[in-house]
């Protein structure tokens, strides 16, 4: 009896070591696994991901391992590391994202593997920087409608006032004029719908529908809006003489069971990281006067003499605002996402460690962006930064990581800089604000996409 009590007493001192400091994979980076065998760290990481992302790099080095309800999750965080990320053929995109795919749009994992290379292809041809620049004009008027319809005066959550403009302008710009929710009803509820669905996404990628049943809900309601929108898409096909949408695009490659699926994934990729960086851009620059007068002066000067109704903004004109530019590029950079994911599909060597197939490799744009090295005083709003990057030549600033990189880069780059460009010269030259609430933080709780704000702001708005 007593050899079996010894027994066991040294079994679980063998399996806890090894749970709690063992390496599993020999020249594996330093391993953070938290006291709960599978759960490991999942608390400590969930309750704040960036904060520990950055408290880990400070304790255990430039790359390290954090395990978390089951999965591990190897974090680059060296710019000389970037370009294995990026590149390395050991390293999978597809397989990264196939599982939250799933979660989150109901495309099965067949589905997902034969169609996303075509899919990608599709969005990347028809958001080149000229397909983007011939969606513009009729951007303009969506945004000039939408904006008209805040009123002359008014007051509100400035995020809130942004997302009510964009999301139906956007909407209608990529996927057609037919599907734009036309009532101020129907528009409320695509609205409510949408931020529930946008808000759990993070939840929603990881765990199963039933235990976020009003996430599914909001989900589902999205699917079947879809479904509608393809429809109407195929029926207008021939009448709407001006252009094809994405979504008809999509149509002629993607299977007609889970082309409204695909089209739910593009809706959320175009909306969910642009409008909470609009809103910073917009809150940034609210809350510098001396960011705040130039942009004025730029606007003023391109746009000064026009209708504000009806207020017609050309690429040309953006083109003679580049400080306004600036303070969107700065926005971007300073509330880039939380994290961007790949696959280890095989071992990959990376200084002197091995990272095991299985891995989710995991950079940070977030914190690349806060590296003194490329971007000093990283913490401050300065536009002027922008000035040496070629923007004109779509030449962004080295170390600037926001839209990812490799050939899964963010294919709607340009048109999210062109949308947020325009936006802001339209809204600032129609409306004057003022801010009754400090700028608030950004919030810690996200890894998944740019960042959100960690509380009110408040905006009192009139014509001006
Ligand atoms: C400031 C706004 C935006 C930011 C910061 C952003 C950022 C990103 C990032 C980091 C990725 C993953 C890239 C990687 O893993 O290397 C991505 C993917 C993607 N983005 Fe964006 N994005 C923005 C706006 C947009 C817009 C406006 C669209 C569409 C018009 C769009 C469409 C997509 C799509 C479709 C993908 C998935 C690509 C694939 O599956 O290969 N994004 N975006």
């Amino acid at each position: 009896m007593e050899w079996i009590t010894l027994i066991l007493t040294v079994s679980v001192v063998i399996i806890s070591f090894h749970l709690l400091f063992g390496k599993s994979h020999p020249n594996a980076p330093p391993c953070i696994r938290g006291w709960i065998p599978w759960f490991g760290a999942a608390f400590e990481f969930g309750k704040a991901p960036l904060h520990f992302i950055q408290q880990a790099r400070a304790k255990y080095g430039p790359v390290f391992t954090v395990v978390a309800a089951g999965k591990r999750m190897t974090f680059v965080t060296l710019n000389e590391d970037f370009r294995v990320f990026f590149t390395s053929k050991d390293v999978d995109f597809e397989q990264a994202v196939q599982e939250p795919v799933h979660n989150t749009a109901s495309i099965s994992k067949d589905n997902f593997f034969e169609s996303h290379p075509t899919c990608s292809a599709i969005i990347k041809g028809r958001l080149t920087p000229g397909n983007t620049a011939m969606l513009s004009p009729h951007l303009c008027e969506e945004f000039n409608d939408h904006l008209e319809s805040l009123g002359s005066e008014g007051s509100g959550q400035l995020n809130e006032l942004i997302k009510s403009v964009m999301y139906p302008s956007v909407m209608s710009n990529l996927l057609g004029r037919c599907n734009s929710p036309s009532s101020a009803l129907s528009r409320q509820e695509f609205l409510e719908k949408f931020t529930t669905y946008d808000e759990g996404f993070e939840y929603g990628s990881q765990l199963p529908e039933m235990f976020l049943k009003e996430w599914s809900n909001s989900k589902h309601w999205l699917l079947s809006l879809l479904r509608k929108m393809v429809i109407k898409s195929e029926e207008t096909l021939y009448s709407e003489s001006d252009r094809k949408t994405l979504l008809q695009h999509l149509a002629a490659s993607i299977s007609e069971q889970y082309l409204p699926n695909y089209g739910l994934l593009l809706l959320w990729a175009s909306l969910a990281n642009a409008i909470p960086v609009t809103f910073w851009a917009v809150a940034f620059i609210l809350s510098n006067p001396t960011a705040y007068k130039i942009v004025m002066d730029q606007i003023n000067s391109v746009l000064g003499r026009q209708d504000k109704q009806k207020t017609k903004v050309t690429l040309d004109d953006l083109q003679q605002m580049p400080y306004v530019k600036w303070c969107i590029m700065e926005a971007i950079r300073l509330r880039a996402p939380g994290a961007i994911t790949r696959k280890v599909v095989r071992p990959l060597k990376l200084q002197n460690y091995v990272i095991p197939p299985g891995d989710m490799l995991m950079l940070s744009p977030y914190w690349a962006h806060r590296n003194p090295k490329y971007f000093p005083d990283p913490e401050d709003f300065k536009p002027e930064r922008w000035e040496t990057a070629d923007l004109e030549k779509n030449v962004l600033l080295e170390g600037f990581v926001a839209f990812g990189g490799g050939k899964n880069q963010c294919p709607g780059r340009w048109y999210a800089i062109m949308e947020l460009h325009m936006f802001v010269a339209l809204i600032l030259y129609k409306f004057e604000f003022a801010q009754l609430d400090p700028m608030p933080k950004p919030s810690p709780l996200h890894l998944v996409g740019t960042q959100q704000p960690d509380g009110p702001c408040t905006v009192r708005y009139k014509h001006r």
